[in-house]
């Protein structure tokens, strides 16, 4: 997944046992009266479906048999670290494709994928959506206006490791060097062993035998750690073309967390959202001069003054159900060990689901070291202005990444920033070009907000569908909890950055981001040094990916 999500895990990770336990003790609870609805085990709240084998034993006795057997694990551990050892970087400065050499590396991706997977290749059609967007075609025996097809995404495209990072990795990025028990280097866990997971569940059905209904169909980005746009959209209009609206059965792309355990209890976490995104810029331009004759406030004074407004200003934090995230409480106010589910949270969430404006925020509040799951973030990254210290600056400027919280938009977003900052020019008696302004204003003293790179947040995958009781059949039955006397529960979640799905959403309402395996710990390294994948992990994901395609074609 592309964007700093790893860093926010850890610092998650690490806060909850502090946060949850302060919570514990702080809390004072008004609402005793509606406890009883998230009392342990129950019956209704976060339902689990039971495992879900597929009808056709043949085949998945054939794919069990062959994905346990250490002649496989082998062989598939050997196809990760080969592909690792291609250095298939995306950079931000990247021109087009065809025109900038640096893209030529997703050449050999698709000759390695060409060269390790003959069956396959030899039983889809391969498609290319801007040259290096791979589209693998696996046509089932009914048409798609009967049964929608399946959707298996995956991004050939690694974080670059910085040159002087190199030394710090214990065994070198490209090598995919396996020492008996892990597999490291860049790309381990984001993406390349998802890639060949999906891939080889694909060569394991085709050789099993098994013919789909329902058409299956791998697609590979090239660009989904930068912005998507040269091999993500593509290949969405591709499919679209194809498809058109709602014409996919269901999506599924990588997570962010996987399984993992919290609050003492197994979670299969799937995120059935990602917030939204926005990178707000702000120029405030006026008159240039000579510093011995200076204005009270020159731009930057005013620029400051702006900021510290912004970050005096945080959106405020509210847990509604709307968010996935309170489908987590909920599953974990059921399904965890009484003990270690603070009251404290579990006493607010029937008022939470009643929409209590202020039960939300306090529930925010106790979770606050998950605040940025309940909130939009605001960071301002970037501030410029002034050439010389002996001229008064004309210029000033700054730019802000947001992440905005499921329940806004970026309409809401951008009018709080002009609230709050139409009041500072007009104190300095500056014009205010907002965000839909033409920007036409000829005069110098103003201040000026726009919007770069804007994405809403995903709309959320319904989880009464059957692609998502299909979904978390299929992980009931092949994946196992991280603690063996314990169920795995399947959760909803929600995905803090953003993957290539932000180009998919009119193919399907049905799109999952889950990752197979215990996420978090390897997340932990996937875009800095040292990223890795457990092969006992990574050896069970195909055997997923399979099933989850039968137990799709068993409903088409
Ligand atoms: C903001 O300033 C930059 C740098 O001078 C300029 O390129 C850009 O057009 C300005 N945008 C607006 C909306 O004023
Ligand atoms: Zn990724």
């Amino acid at each position: 997944m592309a964007d700093e999500r790893a860093g926010l895990k850890s610092l998650l990770r690490g806060a909850i046992v502090l946060g949850l336990a302060t919570a514990l003790f702080t809390l004072v609870n008004p609402f005793t009266s509606d406890t009883d609805k998230y009392t342990p085990n129950q019956a209704g709240i976060c339902q689990q479906v039971a495992p879900l084998s597929p009808t056709n034993k043949q085949v998945e006795h054939f794919i069990r048999d062959k994905t346990e057997s250490p002649a496989y694990h082998k062989e598939i551990i050997n196809k990760l670290s080969k592909i690792i050892q291609i250095p298939s970087e995306s950079y931000d400065d990247l021109g087009p494709i065809g025109e900038d050499p640096r893209w030529d590396v997703f050449y050999q991706v698709e000759e390695y994928i060409k060269a390790q997977y003959p069956t396959v290749l030899k039983t889809v059609q391969l498609d290319h959506a801007n040259t290096h967007g791979l589209i693998l075609t696996w046509e089932g025996s009914l048409p798609a206006s009967e049964a929608k097809p399946i959707l298996m995404l995956a991004h050939q495209d690694v974080v670059p490791v910085l040159p002087d990072t190199v030394s710090d990795w214990a065994h070198p990025p490209y090598e995919g060097y396996f020492d008996g028990e892990i597999i490291w280097g860049r790309g381990a866990t984001d993406d390349k062993g998802y890639m060949i997971s999906i891939l080889e569940s694909l060569d394991l059905l085709i050789k099993s035998g098994f013919k789909p209904k329902r058409t299956v169909i791998l697609a590979f980005g090239c660009d989904e750690e930068i912005s998507g746009e040269n091999c993500g959209r593509p290949i969405s209009d591709f499919l679209y073309k194809k498809y058109g609206d709602d014409g996919i059965y269901l999506i599924i792309d990588e997570g962010s967390v996987g399984i993992q355990t919290e609050f003492d209890q197994s979670f299969a976490m799937v995120s059935v959202a990602e917030k939204g995104y926005l990178d707000v810029g702000i120029n405030v331009t006026s008159t240039g001069g000579h510093a011995s004759n200076p204005p009270d406030h020159n731009v930057i004074g005013i620029l400051s003054e702006i900021i510290h407004e912004i970050e005096a200003s945080p959106f405020p934090g509210k847990v509604t159900h709307n968010n996935p995230m309170f489908g987590f409480l909920e599953c974990a106010a059921v399904h965890a060990p009484p003990s270690s589910f603070p009251n404290a949270v579990r006493n607010q969430l029937s008022q939470v689901a009643k929409g209590n404006t202020k039960a939300q925020q306090q529930l925010a509040h106790e979770l606050d070291h998950l605040r940025y799951y309940f909130r939009t973030s605001q960071s301002v990254g970037k501030i410029n202005g002034g050439i010389k210290i002996n001229a008064i600056p004309e210029l000033a400027s700054t730019m802000i990444n947001l992440r905005l919280a499921v329940e806004t938009s970026i309409a809401s977003v951008q009018k709080h920033y002009e609230d709050l900052i139409k009041p500072i020019a007009d104190k300095h008696g500056m014009v205010f070009e907002g965000f839909h302004s033409a920007y036409e204003s000829t005069e110098v003293h103003k201040i000026s907000l726009f919007g770069v790179d804007a994405l809403e947040p995903a709309p959320v995958s319904p989880i009464d569908a059957e692609s998502f009781r299909i979904l978390s059949g299929t992980i009931k039955n092949t994946l196992q909890p991280l603690d063996n006397n314990q169920d795995l529960i399947v959760t909803t979640y929600l995905m803090p950055a953003n993957t290539d799905t932000k180009f998919f959403w009119p193919l399907t309402k049905n799109i999952y981001r889950f990752t197979p395996i215990n996420l978090v710990l390897n997340l932990n390294r996937a875009h800095t040094v040292d990223e890795f994948i457990r092969a006992s992990e990574f050896v069970r994901e195909p055997l997923f990916f399979a099933t989850l395609v039968l137990n799709a074609d068993d409903v088409a």
